[in-house]
């Protein structure tokens, strides 16, 4: 069982973020540090990386860092909580900020987190098992309505209703609180029906569904868009990587809304507005998405699926006194009426 993480898109990262030898640049999901370590290594002296992460293990490995490195900080928090854990360092702007969303390989790999469908543990899948309720809980307690809906949106699973009656029939004889009682009960529910994929595990998708509705990973991405322009300093810039369509969509519809006028708010945009009196947009965009080159993906097949997306702050004003409109106009331009809180 390897604990390391490989970091994907390195160089591209390192590139999308221009790095400046005394800027400031946050890693909002610091994992096992690669790209925080990459970071540091552009940095001058005065230069600074603010890191976070919502998990216990990594903030084990970040301590190890942080005795080493005078330039580097780590906080263990949510990522939406960043605007918080900037102020409590009376840190206002930055020059950066990366996110590289979802699971690290240790977390995957440690049976004991409960992520893994391949090695059997206790089903919690939180990367914070502080807060919230861990999977087994929330198949324990949510009706076979509301387990279906997480299927069906989060795990884009075609038999949700079926998994999730065989989930509702199996509780009553004994609660599901093990990653391979809840992989055995997926297989057995589908049967004969064969995936569309059948190199995946038909319980790819389940877990999938289950670590997005406890960890409310999109959520999160939902939370944090928005509240990060007003922390950007002009020309910083804004480096996303994805490893799902789910995960894509909400930061290419946020990224390409904060790039309009009025946060790309339909009815705004319609009034007969001359281009000169626009306002300009926070978010300018950086190129196209990036997708990892043939020798990464053979040397890391995790980086298959990554998407990096980059978007660079304009010189627009985000008046302080507005910044709570404004993060709500571009919100609801971005992501409809999708619940946040
Ligand atoms: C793909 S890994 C990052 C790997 C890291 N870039 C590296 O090179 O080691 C994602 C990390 O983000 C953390 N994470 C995911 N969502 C988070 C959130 N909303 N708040 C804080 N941390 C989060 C996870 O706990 C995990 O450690």
């Amino acid at each position: 069982m390897s604990l390391s993480h490989v970091p994907v898109l390195l160089n591209e990262v390192l590139a999308a973020l221009r790095i400046r030898r005394d800027g400031v640049y946050v890693d909002g999901t610091f994992g096992r540090g690669g790209h925080s370590r990459a970071i540091l290594a552009q940095l001058g002296e005065k230069g600074r990386v603010i890191a976070l992460d919502r998990d216990p293990d990594a903030e084990s490995a970040a301590s190890a860092l942080m005795q080493k490195d005078a330039r580097f900080l780590f906080q263990r928090a949510w990522f939406s909580e960043m605007p918080d854990v900037l102020a409590a360092h009376a840190i206002h702007e930055v020059d950066g900020v990366l996110l590289d969303l979802g699971v690290s390989s240790p977390q995957i790999d440690d049976a004991e987190r409960g992520f893994s469908f391949r090695h059997d543990g206790p089903l919690d899948m939180r990367m914070d098992p502080t807060r919230g309720e861990s999977a087994a809980a929330f198949l324990m307690r949510a009706g076979q309505q509301q387990i279906t809906e997480v299927l069906k949106h989060y795990g884009e699973e075609r038999f949700a209703a079926s998994i999730a009656r065989a989930i509702v029939e199996a509780r009553q004889e004994r609660p599901i609180e093990r990653t391979a009682q809840l992989a055995a009960l997926v297989a057995q529910s589908l049967g004969a029906r064969v995936h569309g994929d059948w190199h995946q595990d038909p319980a790819t998708r389940t877990f999938q569904a289950l670590r997005i509705q406890v960890n409310e990973e999109l959520k999160e991405i939902m939370r944090v868009l928005p509240r990060l322009i007003a922390h950007l300093k002009t020309g910083a810039r804004l480096a996303v990587i994805s490893f799902h369509s789910l995960e894509d969509r909400l930061v290419k519809r946020f990224m390409r809304c904060a790039a309009q006028p009025f946060g790309g708010d339909e009815t705004l945009l319609r009034l007969p507005l001359a281009q000169a009196v626009l306002p300009e947009p926070p978010l300018r965009l950086i190129g196209r998405a990036i997708r990892a080159r043939e020798d990464e993906v053979n040397a890391n097949p995790r980086a298959r699926s990554a998407v990096l997306r980059v978007a660079e702050r304009t010189a627009s004003s985000w008046d302080r006194s507005s910044v709570a409109n404004d993060v709500a106009r571009l919100h609801a331009a971005a992501f409809g009426n999708a619940e946040v809180a």
